[in-house]
Protein backbone atom coordinates (compact mmCIF):
# COMPACT_ATOMS: atom_id res chain seq x y z
CA UNK A 1 0.00 0.00 0.00
CA UNK A 2 0.80 3.67 -0.44
CA UNK A 3 1.38 5.40 2.49
CA UNK A 4 -2.08 7.80 1.73
CA UNK A 5 -3.73 4.27 1.90
CA UNK A 6 -1.96 3.30 4.66
CA UNK A 7 -2.86 6.05 6.88
CA UNK A 8 -6.27 5.76 5.75
CA UNK A 9 -6.50 2.80 6.96
CA UNK A 10 -5.21 4.09 10.65
CA UNK A 11 -6.94 7.30 10.67
CA UNK A 12 -9.62 6.35 13.40
CA UNK A 13 -7.22 4.24 15.75
CA UNK A 14 -4.73 7.01 15.10
CA UNK A 15 -6.74 9.63 16.35
CA UNK A 16 -8.14 7.12 19.51
CA UNK A 17 -4.67 6.47 20.42
CA UNK A 18 -3.13 9.49 19.70
CA UNK A 19 -5.25 12.28 19.02
CA UNK A 20 -4.74 13.33 22.54
CA UNK A 21 -0.97 12.57 23.26
CA UNK A 22 0.33 16.83 23.46
CA UNK A 23 -1.61 15.95 27.01
CA UNK A 24 1.74 13.53 27.84
CA UNK A 25 4.31 15.47 25.92
CA UNK A 26 5.11 18.79 28.23
CA UNK A 27 8.25 19.78 25.88
CA UNK A 28 5.92 19.22 22.77
CA UNK A 29 4.00 21.31 24.55
CA UNK A 30 6.49 24.32 25.26
CA UNK A 31 8.47 23.88 21.81
CA UNK A 32 4.71 24.27 19.86
CA UNK A 33 3.96 27.44 22.76
CA UNK A 34 7.46 29.18 21.41
CA UNK A 35 6.96 28.68 17.71
CA UNK A 36 3.65 30.00 17.81
CA UNK A 37 4.80 33.15 20.49
CA UNK A 38 7.41 34.11 17.16
CA UNK A 39 5.30 33.21 14.35
CA UNK A 40 2.54 35.69 15.98
CA UNK A 41 5.17 38.25 16.74
CA UNK A 42 5.50 38.97 12.43
CA UNK A 43 3.00 39.77 10.11
CA UNK A 44 -0.46 37.89 10.42
CA UNK A 45 -0.79 34.81 8.35
CA UNK A 46 -1.80 31.03 7.84
CA UNK A 47 0.55 28.51 9.62
CA UNK A 48 -0.03 24.98 8.00
CA UNK A 49 0.16 21.78 9.76
CA UNK A 50 1.72 19.23 7.24
CA UNK A 51 0.77 15.75 7.66
CA UNK A 52 -1.06 17.45 10.54
CA UNK A 53 -3.25 13.64 11.09
CA UNK A 54 -5.97 13.75 13.02
CA UNK A 55 -5.56 17.72 13.64
CA UNK A 56 -4.59 18.08 17.37
CA UNK A 57 -1.10 19.81 16.75
CA UNK A 58 -3.11 21.84 14.57
CA UNK A 59 -5.18 22.75 17.32
CA UNK A 60 -3.12 22.98 19.81
CA UNK A 61 -1.81 26.04 17.75
CA UNK A 62 -4.95 27.42 17.31
CA UNK A 63 -5.57 27.41 20.68
CA UNK A 64 -2.07 29.47 20.85
CA UNK A 65 -3.69 32.20 18.71
CA UNK A 66 -2.57 31.32 15.75
CA UNK A 67 -4.59 31.34 12.42
CA UNK A 68 -4.58 27.73 11.19
CA UNK A 69 -5.00 25.02 8.53
CA UNK A 70 -4.04 21.57 8.59
CA UNK A 71 -2.65 19.52 5.29
CA UNK A 72 -2.62 16.23 5.14
CA UNK A 73 -2.25 13.18 1.89
CA UNK A 74 -4.17 11.05 3.94
CA UNK A 75 -8.09 12.08 2.98
CA UNK A 76 -8.98 9.56 5.91
CA UNK A 77 -6.98 11.50 8.26
CA UNK A 78 -8.54 14.45 7.11
CA UNK A 79 -12.03 14.06 7.51
CA UNK A 80 -11.34 12.37 10.90
CA UNK A 81 -9.39 15.99 11.39
CA UNK A 82 -12.45 17.88 10.31
CA UNK A 83 -14.56 15.77 12.59
CA UNK A 84 -12.54 16.53 15.93
CA UNK A 85 -12.04 19.77 15.06
CA UNK A 86 -14.76 21.34 13.05
CA UNK A 87 -13.73 24.84 13.65
CA UNK A 88 -10.47 24.66 12.04
CA UNK A 89 -9.62 24.11 8.27
CA UNK A 90 -8.08 20.82 7.13
CA UNK A 91 -6.89 19.70 3.11
CA UNK A 92 -6.07 17.09 1.21
CA UNK A 93 -2.84 17.19 -0.67
CA UNK A 94 1.17 16.41 -0.54
CA UNK A 95 3.69 18.20 1.21
CA UNK A 96 5.32 17.41 -2.26
CA UNK A 97 3.30 19.47 -4.31
CA UNK A 98 1.21 22.04 -2.75
CA UNK A 99 -1.50 23.81 -4.56
CA UNK A 100 -0.24 27.31 -2.89
CA UNK A 101 1.62 30.62 -3.28
CA UNK A 102 5.25 31.50 -2.90
CA UNK A 103 5.43 33.08 0.26
CA UNK A 104 1.82 32.99 0.92
CA UNK A 105 2.25 30.62 4.47
CA UNK A 106 3.22 32.72 7.79
CA UNK A 107 5.14 28.85 9.31
CA UNK A 108 4.69 25.40 9.14
CA UNK A 109 5.19 22.44 11.22
CA UNK A 110 5.61 18.88 10.30
CA UNK A 111 5.08 16.70 13.11
CA UNK A 112 6.16 13.04 12.46
CA UNK A 113 5.63 13.59 8.35
CA UNK A 114 8.16 13.89 7.06
CA UNK A 115 9.26 10.45 8.44
CA UNK A 116 8.29 8.89 5.82
CA UNK A 117 10.37 10.28 2.85
CA UNK A 118 13.32 8.76 0.69
CA UNK A 119 16.40 11.39 0.71
CA UNK A 120 15.15 12.76 -2.47
CA UNK A 121 11.68 13.47 -1.39
CA UNK A 122 12.92 14.81 1.97
CA UNK A 123 14.91 17.37 -0.37
CA UNK A 124 11.71 18.36 -2.46
CA UNK A 125 9.53 18.79 0.77
CA UNK A 126 12.05 21.09 2.35
CA UNK A 127 12.19 22.68 -0.50
CA UNK A 128 8.36 23.33 -1.29
CA UNK A 129 7.81 24.40 2.69
CA UNK A 130 10.94 26.97 1.97
CA UNK A 131 8.92 28.34 -1.37
CA UNK A 132 5.46 28.29 0.98
CA UNK A 133 7.10 30.13 3.69
CA UNK A 134 7.22 33.76 3.53
CA UNK A 135 10.85 35.50 4.56
CA UNK A 136 11.21 35.36 8.06
CA UNK A 137 8.61 32.52 8.43
CA UNK A 138 9.63 29.61 10.47
CA UNK A 139 9.41 26.14 9.87
CA UNK A 140 9.33 23.21 12.92
CA UNK A 141 10.21 19.95 12.28
CA UNK A 142 9.74 17.00 14.63
CA UNK A 143 11.18 13.67 13.06
CA UNK A 144 12.47 10.22 14.58
CA UNK A 145 16.26 10.08 15.30
CA UNK A 146 17.03 6.42 15.97
CA UNK A 147 14.99 3.70 17.29
CA UNK A 148 16.38 2.96 21.38
CA UNK A 149 16.00 -1.04 20.50
CA UNK A 150 17.34 -1.13 17.08
CA UNK A 151 20.46 1.29 17.41
CA UNK A 152 22.11 1.88 14.14
CA UNK A 153 19.01 1.12 12.23
CA UNK A 154 18.43 3.58 8.99
CA UNK A 155 14.88 1.98 8.96
CA UNK A 156 11.60 0.14 10.53
CA UNK A 157 9.26 -1.48 8.18
CA UNK A 158 5.91 -1.66 10.09
CA UNK A 159 3.31 -3.87 8.87
CA UNK A 160 0.67 -4.31 11.93
CA UNK A 161 -0.10 -0.81 13.31
CA UNK A 162 -2.37 -1.36 16.35
CA UNK A 163 -3.82 -4.47 14.43
CA UNK A 164 -4.29 -2.42 10.84
CA UNK A 165 -2.12 -4.40 7.82
CA UNK A 166 0.25 -1.26 6.86
CA UNK A 167 3.48 -1.22 4.71
CA UNK A 168 5.09 1.68 6.55
CA UNK A 169 8.80 2.67 6.40
CA UNK A 170 9.60 4.93 9.43
CA UNK A 171 12.98 6.39 8.23
CA UNK A 172 15.42 7.11 11.31
CA UNK A 173 17.31 10.95 10.49
CA UNK A 174 20.12 12.68 12.37
CA UNK A 175 19.15 15.72 13.62
CA UNK A 176 22.73 16.79 11.48
CA UNK A 177 21.12 15.60 9.03
CA UNK A 178 18.28 17.45 8.38
CA UNK A 179 19.54 20.69 9.72
CA UNK A 180 21.47 19.94 6.88
CA UNK A 181 18.88 18.64 3.97
CA UNK A 182 17.33 21.63 5.29
CA UNK A 183 20.26 24.36 4.36
CA UNK A 184 20.53 22.81 1.62
CA UNK A 185 16.53 23.63 0.67
CA UNK A 186 17.44 27.41 1.45
CA UNK A 187 16.63 27.48 5.00
CA UNK A 188 18.63 28.77 8.35
CA UNK A 189 18.61 26.51 11.27
CA UNK A 190 17.62 28.44 14.19
CA UNK A 191 17.49 25.90 16.79
CA UNK A 192 17.98 21.99 16.86
CA UNK A 193 16.81 20.00 20.30
CA UNK A 194 16.97 16.18 20.91
CA UNK A 195 15.34 13.95 23.70
CA UNK A 196 14.51 10.72 24.71
CA UNK A 197 10.53 9.51 24.79
CA UNK A 198 8.63 9.60 27.33
CA UNK A 199 7.87 5.82 28.14
CA UNK A 200 4.65 5.72 29.08
CA UNK A 201 3.16 7.38 26.08
CA UNK A 202 5.68 6.99 23.03
CA UNK A 203 7.48 4.43 21.04
CA UNK A 204 10.69 3.73 22.08
CA UNK A 205 12.72 6.23 19.59
CA UNK A 206 15.07 9.33 20.04
CA UNK A 207 13.36 12.44 18.87
CA UNK A 208 14.39 15.97 17.53
CA UNK A 209 13.11 19.28 16.99
CA UNK A 210 14.70 21.20 13.96
CA UNK A 211 13.85 25.30 13.88
CA UNK A 212 14.19 26.78 10.59
CA UNK A 213 13.54 30.08 9.04
CA UNK A 214 13.46 31.59 5.58
CA UNK A 215 16.28 33.81 5.44
C1 LIG B 1 3.04 9.76 11.96
S1 LIG B 1 1.68 10.69 11.37
C2 LIG B 1 1.90 12.25 12.21
C3 LIG B 1 0.58 12.97 12.38
C4 LIG B 1 0.66 14.19 13.28
N1 LIG B 1 1.47 15.22 12.68
C5 LIG B 1 1.20 13.82 14.63
O1 LIG B 1 2.16 14.47 15.11
O2 LIG B 1 0.66 12.90 15.26
C6 LIG B 1 2.19 11.12 9.73
C7 LIG B 1 1.12 11.92 8.99
O3 LIG B 1 1.73 12.51 7.85
C8 LIG B 1 0.89 12.31 6.74
N2 LIG B 1 1.75 12.33 5.54
C9 LIG B 1 2.63 11.39 5.14
N3 LIG B 1 3.23 11.76 4.00
C10 LIG B 1 2.72 12.98 3.68
C11 LIG B 1 2.92 13.88 2.61
N4 LIG B 1 3.78 13.60 1.60
N5 LIG B 1 2.23 15.04 2.59
C12 LIG B 1 1.34 15.33 3.58
N6 LIG B 1 1.09 14.50 4.61
C13 LIG B 1 1.77 13.35 4.67
C14 LIG B 1 0.21 10.99 6.97
O4 LIG B 1 -0.96 10.82 6.22
C15 LIG B 1 -0.03 11.06 8.48
O5 LIG B 1 -1.26 11.64 8.80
Amino acid sequence: MAVPDDYDEVAETYAERLGDELAGKPLDRALLRAFAEQVAAGAPGVVVDVGCGPGHVTAFLAGCGLGVAGLDVSPRMVAVARRREPRLRFSVGSVLDVDAADASWAGAVAFYSLIHLDDTDMRRALAELCRLVRAGGLVLVAVHTEHLEHPGAAVTRVEDLWGHAVELDFRYIPAATLAATAEGAGFEVAAVLEREPHPAVEAPTRRAYVLLRRP
